[in-house]
């Protein structure tokens, strides 16, 4: 491996940044060019790819968001963007390319490292979802869940005031891990997850057993993927039926993914960063480097994207109907 690039795709993660930052710096240690590619896959078509040095990545550790930006890109899944991108490598003489983020990002990852072997590719797990197989976390999941308990922690505050029932929906496109986790550490009365199914009548027979014993307000968490309806729709059929408290619902939408990553998201992103770099001088290809348990591991870009295991632990799921009794 002679050049390397990195760039960020998809949806941004807190982290990103001290990902980019061990990613650059660990590749100059050994010798290595280092390129940045703005805006992800689309910087890769457009030839925006720029030479970066140790100083390139000065004072961005404690950033959210990604200094090399981040974009969704169409064209990168036709074979005439493919090609293009390849191309665009060729003229940087580039030979490896570190991507950093979901799923979308590693299925295109995969994709050009299929057809382009001579360009070796590893991911690294980027995305508050918490949704991709061989990472117990991915970057940005800590610092979203800390982002919506905050947010839970000042609306609690107004809806005890009040004695009101409020339907926090938080995101997770089809992962319930930022729900669960978040409702835990928030104390919420019920949390609706995609992977799980809760019947509104239960969910009413749970908040009236709360009202019994005198609960002054009840929060309940949805998870954006939720199967059944979203915070609205979930809102409306409760209210029809129960009126004990008054009810409102609030979205927060984007402020999760925004904000300063944890310290356990600078240092993964750090982690993961130096193990993608290490990776790729040691021959490895088309692999995604992720945390189990506490040490970082190699996981092919094929089981990363295509193992559905279950990712929410039991005994959370368990333990956050007994505390919210
Ligand atoms: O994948 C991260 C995520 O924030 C999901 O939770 C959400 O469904 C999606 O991205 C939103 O994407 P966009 O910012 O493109 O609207």
């Amino acid at each position: 491996i002679k050049n390397i690039a990195v760039l960020t795709s998809g949806g941004d993660a807190p982290g990103m940044n001290a990902g980019i930052r061990a990613v650059i710096r660990t590749g100059i240690f050994h010798g290595r060019n280092m390129f940045g590619v703005q805006q992800g896959y689309r910087g890769l078509i457009e030839n925006n790819i720029i030479p970066m040095n140790a100083r390139s990545v000065s004072n961005i550790l404690h950033m959210g968001g990604t200094i090399l930006k981040t974009a969704r890109c169409l064209e990168f899944k036709t074979d005439e963007g493919m090609e293009t991108a390849y191309r665009n490598l060729q003229a940087n003489d580039i030979d490896a390319l570190v991507v950093i983020g979901g799923d979308g990002t590693f299925t295109g990852a995969k994709r050009f490292s299929e057809k382009f072997e001579d360009i070796k590719v590893i991911g690294i797990p980027g995305t508050i979802d918490n949704d991709l197989y061989g990472s117990d976390f991915t970057l940005g999941y800590d610092t979203a869940i800390n982002t919506v308990i905050e947010a839970i922690d000042k609306i609690r505050d107004t809806a005890d005031s009040h004695d009101r029932l409020f339907f926090i929906e938080v995101m997770g496109r089809d992962s319930g891990c930022i729900a669960l986790r978040s409702g835990i550490a928030s104390g919420a009365e019920a949390i609706l997850l995609p992977e799980k199914f809760t019947s509104v009548e239960d969910l009413i027979a749970k908040l009236e057993s709360g009202a019994s014993t005198k609960k002054s307000s009840s929060i309940v968490i949805v998870a954006e993927g939720h199967k059944h309806g979203g915070a609205y729709d979930i809102a409306k059929q409760v209210e029809e039926r129960f009126d004990y408290y008054d009810t409102k619902v609030t979205i927060l939408g984007h402020l999760q993914r925004g904000g300063s990553p944890s310290s356990f998201d600078r240092i993964l992103g750090s982690r993961l960063g130096y193990a993608a770099v290490n990776a790729l001088i040691n021959g490895e290809t088309r692999k995604m480097v992720g945390l189990r348990g506490n040490e970082i591991k190699l996981t092919s870009l094929e089981d990363a994207l295509n193992t559905h295991t279950f990712k929410l632990e039991d005994d959370l799921l368990e333990m956050a109907q007994v505390l919210s009794i």
